[in-house]
């Protein structure tokens, strides 16, 4: 399972974390918040979370962010496909983004 492959060893199983290291996901107001932030910190990391910007493709975050936006007693719309266009094109230069598109 995708959480389990990536996230759990921090942010654990059940999605509590470990107190002073890692956050809580599980009723956590940022997990069902804004999709485009949460979609950016699993992205690009934040502090001491690494980037998946590499190694998970756009579907395989959606898969994992719908499954934090939706379990442990949180409720959240689905993320859509078109926010992770949104925020891989957000993060890069304008240079490097021309040549993408
Ligand atoms: C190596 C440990 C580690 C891994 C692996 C990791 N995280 Fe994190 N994560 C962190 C830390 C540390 C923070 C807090 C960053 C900060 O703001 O300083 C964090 C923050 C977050 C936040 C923001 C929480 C908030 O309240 O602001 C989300 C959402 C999140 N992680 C989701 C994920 C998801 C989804 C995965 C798997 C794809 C993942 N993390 C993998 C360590 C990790």
């Amino acid at each position: 399972m995708l959480y389990a492959q990536n996230c759990s060893a921090c942010h654990q199983t059940g999605g509590n974390g470990i107190v002073g290291a890692f956050p809580a996901l599980a009723r956590n107001t940022f997990v069902v918040g804004d999709p485009l932030a949460v979609a950016r910190t699993v992205m690009d990391g934040r502090g001491g979370m690494p980037s998946f910007r590499s190694s998970l493709t756009d579907e395989q975050m959606g898969l994992i962010i719908n499954y934090i936006r939706g379990s442990w007693g949180n409720r959240a719309v689905p993320i859509m496909p078109a926010t992770f266009a949104k925020a891989r094109g957000g993060t890069l230069p304008r240079e490097v983004r021309s040549q993408v598109h």
